[in-house]
């Protein structure tokens, strides 16, 4: 039995075909795309079309490399960039592109909501959670006040994994752990919260599709589709879910104690849990997962942004920019780079800017930058981890996952930096291998713990322990790219 797995980034399209017997992942594909150019600074949006191209076209490429094997596929699970909003009009065709997770242009919308609702405090108690520039609603809110013209065409109201879902079954549907991530949930219930919704628009209820559990198959691949393909008329399509909530299930975090940092555009650092974890001040979001438990996590937007803008900087290859950082002792001779590139959610600087401070005769070198670039976006993480820590959410060892989790450097900088062991996985793609698990538990074919237990394995030749010393020297570090932060904040600087 196959199950293809689908993780839609905002880079790229991952699709992987998993064998269920034997656990291998049999064919897989990807194809990048890239961010519509030339918006003004923090508008950060793409066609949902261009998903839709790469997913249709990772789809073909696996089932070609399955050859005949392909009649035995039988699930779709699709993890999608979490927060981006989709808006259809009556004949659910996309009434303008999708602003996304990393959209900071709705400052002034997330404004409006806490005037209204009792600053971030009452938004915590009303729902769980602040009301933050990458979140949903604030986008729809932007869209009534700044193209309204737009606003009254739209109809339906969709996340990203979900408007893939709707274009491979037809069906329109919500689950509860993308849903989590829109701003108007209540994640405590898992109900909407009306009066969230009603301060955009009464209408927006009608815009909502169903929101069900995570745990219920969405829909049936359409006929045309299938037949297209030349796969079985009844494979399914599972609820999907956020890339976060299905990287969750892709690393096996399906259960308390387990933390899973993943580094990609952005960094996330998330547990499961079997009760919400709120965080009275907001910076650790209360969010579901996608197998009706819950989800803290940290989100920092830069990550292997910084990294990737370093590399662009002087056009080194992934290699160059391993050994180029490898070559600066940890600490990076006290160079900081603040990473918030693209503004920061997680401390909340929606117009911060990257800063690079601590460049001295010895240090003002390419291979400084780039240590301190990916040492900032790592202490980034750390800051989101300390906050975990005092939630009571201690990890033992932490998984690693995305795109950044390949370099062995970064492996050994995270350890010292969390302070605690960490370990790679057989797959760095865990929320395309999540999708695929997922799909198989909508089939029938097991519980999470059983199927995560069989296809979920860690690679023990990645596992770091910390360096004592080094941790010590990025406690430090960190404490003073805090006080950077705070200073220049307070200055009107970031
Ligand atoms: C999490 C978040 C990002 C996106 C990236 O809240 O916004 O991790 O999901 O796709």
């Amino acid at each position: 039995m196959l199950y293809l797995g689908i993780d839609s980034g905002t880079q790229s399209t991952k699709s992987i075909v998993l064998d269920l017997e034997t656990g291998e992942i049999v064919a897989q594909a990807s194809q990048s795309y890239d961010l519509i150019d030339g918006l003004p600074a923090g508008h950060l949006e793409q066609n949902p079309s261009d998903w839709i191209h790469a997913v249709e076209a990772t789809i073909e490429d696996c089932l070609s490399q399955l050859g005949g094997r392909k009649s035995a596929l039988r699930g779709i699970g699709v993890s999608g960039q979490q927060h981006g909003l989709v808006v259809l009009d009556a004949n659910d065709q996309v009434v303008r592109p999708a602003k996304l997770w990393c959209d900071t242009s709705t400052t002034e919308q997330c404004s409006q909501y806490e005037a209204r609702f009792g600053g971030i405090s009452g938004l915590i108690e009303k729902a769980g959670n602040a009301m933050l520039p990458g979140y949903t609603i604030p986008k729809l809110l932007w869209l009534k006040q700044n193209e309204p013209e737009n606003f009254e065409k739209t109809k339906t109201i969709l996340l990203p994994h979900d408007y893939i879902n709707f274009r491979l079954s037809g069906t329109k549907r919500m689950e509860y752990g993308d849903a989590s991530g829109m701003g108007i949930l209540n994640v405590r219930t898992r109900e909407w919260d009306l009066d969230l919704i009603d301060f955009v628009d009464p209408r927006v209820r009608e815009m909502l599709p169903e929101l069900g559990s995570s745990n219920a198959v969405h829909g049936t691949l359409l006929p045309a589709l299938a037949e297209k393909w030349g796969v079985s008329s009844d494979v399914i399509v599972s609820s999907g879910g956020g890339d976060n909530m299905m990287g969750a299930i892709g690393t096996g975090n399906i259960a308390d104690g387990t933390i899973t940092a993943s580094f990609g555009t952005s960094g996330t650092l998330y547990g499961c849990a079997e009760k919400p974890i709120v965080d009275p001040n907001g910076e650790i979001a209360a969010f579901c997962d996608s197998t009706d438990r819950w989800l803290p996590l940290a989100c920092t937007m830069n990550v292997t942004v910084v990294t990737e803008q370093v590399r662009s900087w002087f056009g080194w290859d992934l290699t160059e920019l391993e050994r180029q950082v490898a070559s600066v002792p940890a600490g990076a001779d006290n160079v900081s780079f603040l990473p918030y590139v693209n503004g920061e959610r997680t401390p909340n600087l929606p117009d911060g800017t990257g800063v690079i401070h601590g460049l001295g005769g010895n240090s003002a070198s390419p291979a400084h930058l780039a240590r301190a670039a990916m040492e900032g976006a790592t202490l980034g993480l750390a800051y989101g981890l300390r906050r975990f820590d005092a939630l009571g959410l201690t990890p033992g060892e932490i998984r690693l996952t995305g795109g950044g989790s390949k370099s062995a450097v970064w492996r050994q900088m995270s350890a010292d930096v969390f302070g605690v062991p960490v370990v790679g996985l057989a797959t760095a793609e865990g929320a395309s291998l999540g999708g695929a698990i997922q799909a198989a538990h909508a089939d029938g074919q097991g519980s999470y713990e059983e199927l995560c237990n069989r296809l979920v394995s860690l690679d023990e030749d990645t596992r770091c322990e910390p360096n004592v010393g080094n941790a010590e020297l990025y406690r430090e570090k960190l404490d003073r790219q805090i006080k950077l932060t705070t200073v220049l904040k307070e200055a009107g600087m970031l």
